[in-house]
């Protein structure tokens, strides 16, 4: 008798042995199907201007976005969330729900181009603000604050305004308390009872967000924004965002960043289900590609095994730069 074979650490390597056998068990599975690409665009004609700190992405007038939408949609991308840099700024975020603004822009010539492609918009208006943070600031003798309820307002016409464009799905990520009720009540009240709202609920004050700030100009001016974001030391605090943007109506969940919230991906997926989106951001990408041109780990590796851990913690939608590469190996 081979005593060996009762030793169950090589029994479970037995399933190891070929990349077939490895897929044939593995638990987790990753489909093209989960995938949404995130867009930065900006007005213009045949314009790709990268963005420096995140090799392969870049910011894309309409024209050039509808190509690069196509490139990701034909390898499988089902949604992209679109972001908007505005010609202009000022300090009540004008062009975030201008008729005209390059989200809206962009949203109908994305829709009557690539019908099939649901096109997800981000709806905040840091980028928009000339200050550069996501709420109306007002200063007085103690400094600077962001005003929660009047923010809601301007919050509610950008939504309603890409709900008009043709969004198929509004994703609020400022942070304002009652954002969620705010936007559902403008969009029913516009005609667009249809449109689902996904919440960044738990969106934790991170610093993976430096290399987005470049791309979409939305670097605070001054401060941060420690006072509506969330602080990487509470779960519980977590959830309970989580909870409140269910009870106001959101539909899908969003947690970000991904990577350094893999916990709370995991509780809420436990705790309050409903389809759970997890955000790999700006600086979870970067930092790969980063250490990968300097030879310091393998990008395509890391890829995956981050893709795979996302999905593992119980993300039904993983939000990625990495779509368009992942996605081209996946189909
Ligand atoms: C806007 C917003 C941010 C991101 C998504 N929406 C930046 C921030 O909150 O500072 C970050 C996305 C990324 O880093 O890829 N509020």
């Amino acid at each position: 008798m081979n005593l060996r074979a009762e030793f169950p650490a090589l029994r479970l390597r037995r399933l190891r042995q070929s990349p077939a056998l490895r897929r044939l068990v593995a638990e987790t599975r990753l489909s093209v199907e989960q995938l949404v690409l995130p867009l930065f665009a900006r007005a213009g004609r045949k314009l790709r201007r990268p963005v420096g700190a995140m090799p392969g992405v870049s910011q894309f007038s309409p024209d050039e976005i509808v190509k690069e939408a196509e490139r990701a949609h034909r390898a499988g991308v089902p949604a992209v969330l679109l972001f908007g840099i505005p010609e202009t700024k000022d300090n009540k975020a004008s062009q975030a729900y201008a008729r005209n603004g390059i989200v809206q822009q962009t949203v109908r010539r994305l829709k009557k181009e690539l019908p099939d492609l649901l096109l997800i918009t981000d709806v905040c208006l840091c980028g928009y603000m000339e200050h550069g943070h996501c709420g109306i600031v007002q200063r007085d003798s103690k400094g600077a604050r962001v005003l929660n309820d009047p923010t809601l307002q301007l919050l509610a016409a950008t939504a309603a305004s890409h709900a008009e464009a043709g969004a198929d799905i509004v994703a609020p990520s400022d942070m304002m308390d009652g954002r969620v009720a705010g936007i559902r009540k403008a969009l029913d009240a516009a005609g667009f009872a249809r449109v689902p709202i996904m919440s960044y609920a738990a969106k934790m004050a991170s610093a993976f967000y430096g290399p987005f700030r470049e791309a979409a100009g939305s670097t605070p001016q001054f401060g941060d924004r420690q006072s509506y974001q969330m602080q990487a030391t509470n779960a519980d605090e977590a959830m309970k965002e989580i909870r409140l943007d269910m009870d106001e109506g959101a539909d899908i969940i969003l947690v970000k960043p991904a990577l350094p919230c893999l916990d709370l991906i995991r509780r809420a997926k436990q705790e309050v289900g409903s389809p759970l989106a997890a955000y790999q951001v700006s600086g979870e990408y970067a930092m790969i590609k980063a250490a990968a041109a300097r030879g310091m780990l393998d990008e395509q590796r890391a890829m995956w095994e981050t893709l795979y851990a996302i999905r593992r913690a119980g993300a039904d939608i993983v939000l990625s730069y990495f779509a368009p590469c992942a996605a081209e190996q996946l189909t």
